[in-house]
């Protein structure tokens, strides 16, 4: 196979594993294609990046990542269509924040060349993995590691930046309900909430884990110094509809600016939908249930799409929301899906065509 990164170096896998793949009974993040990207970061430079058979990464046991959590991530999807096209969404974005969160974790910035010609490239190698079908997707995950062996606390100066790809379909399974955080933090000022880090996704675990067991799917974290503001859900950006008006909170240092989120602001923006970004109060959400005006709370992201919010918990009482028969929540992800797909016309010019 070709590449115009000249020294993109490719070493095919002898067999495929899809064989071996149910894809209509996938669970998320689960199964992996048969190839992965990788570029090693080594003497101030990237070196030569390759694409190998997916593989186990052999690493020392002192490798900064595993004892400083120096590591960051995207979550990207390749969509085909029916005329077998394949897309991508909006992929500048996701190379342009991985390398905003490389910066804030001190760790070098990945060359834009390297990241879509080795994307392209694998994904090419791997498209018998990306099946027609709305909701059928390859979800595609880079990610960035502090590799250099050595328990020092302080920056790495070797890495790796990887690419890994898995066949998706939904990311919940069922209705979800969201806890609202009345004691733990997710993110504070000056920190790095905004980053796509591991650390921010590895210190969500126990108090979801705890959610869970009161039986919410996540939680909708809320400012760290008095937990009146709703901010993110961890894996979603949180839209609020209250009467006919979409509210979301702003983006800063504490919340991911998400692809999605940006996605439906300009969608609801492009309708005439009127469109609020300020900070949202949980009290809101509670008077909004007493009144009858708060009409529908719902998660973006990249794995999630559009997920409406069935229910929420807050200070000890669960409020379910109306299922609403114009939902904004359906409607958004009916648009996006369509853009995803091919289906209609990208007059934002999102749509990035890999082949
Ligand atoms: C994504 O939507 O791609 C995310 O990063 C969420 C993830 C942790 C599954």
């Amino acid at each position: 196979m070709e590449s115009t990164v000249k020294n993109l170096h490719i070493e095919k896998a002898k067999s495929s594993k899809i064989g071996q793949v149910d894809f209509s009974n996938l669970s998320f993040g689960s199964v992996f294609t048969d190839h992965m990207f990788s570029c090693d970061f080594k003497d101030g430079m990237w070196k030569t990046p390759k694409i190998t058979p997916y593989q186990p990464l052999l690493l020392e046991p002192s490798a900064r990542v595993f004892h400083y959590g120096q590591a960051v991530f995207e979550g990207m999807k390749a969509y085909r269509d029916d005329q077998d096209g394949v897309w991508l969404f909006r992929p500048d974005e996701n190379f342009k924040r991985i390398n905003k969160s490389s910066v804030r974790l001190a760790m070098p910035e990945f060359p834009e060349e390297y990241f879509f010609e080795g994307l392209k490239t694998l994904l090419q190698l791997d498209q018998d993995w990306i099946k027609p079908g709305i909701g059928n997707t390859l979800y595609i995950r880079p990610f960035v590691i502090a590799t250099q062996a050595g328990i020092l606390a302080s920056p790495a100066d070797e890495f790796k930046f990887v690419i890994i790809c898995s066949p998706a379909q939904a990311y919940y399974g069922g209705e979800v309900r969201v806890k609202i955080a009345e004691k733990f933090s997710r993110a504070a000022d000056g920190g790095f909430g905004f980053a796509k880090a591991a650390g921010n996704y590895a210190g969500q675990f126990y108090p979801t884990k705890l959610a869970q067991e009161e039986g919410y799917q996540q939680i909708i974290w809320t400012d760290a110094n008095t937990h009146e503001y709703i901010e993110e859900a961890g894996t979603m950006n949180i839209f609020v509809r209250l009467d006919d008006k979409l509210i979301t909170c702003p983006v800063g240092d504490r919340i991911l600016d998400g692809v999605t989120r940006k996605s439906v602001i300009a969608l609801a923006e492009d309708q005439g939908i009127e469109m609020e970004i300020r900070p949202i109060k949980v009290k809101e959400l509670v008077e909004g249930m007493e009144n009858k005006r708060l009409k529908e709370l719902f998660g973006s992201g990249t794995a999630a799409v559009i997920n409406p919010i069935r229910g929420f918990g807050y200070q000890g009482k669960r409020y379910e929301l109306p299922q609403m028969a114009d939902s904004y929540a359906n409607r958004f992800k009916k648009q996006l899906l369509d853009i995803q797909y091919n289906c209609t016309d990208d007059k934002f010019g999102w749509r990035y065509r890999v082949m």
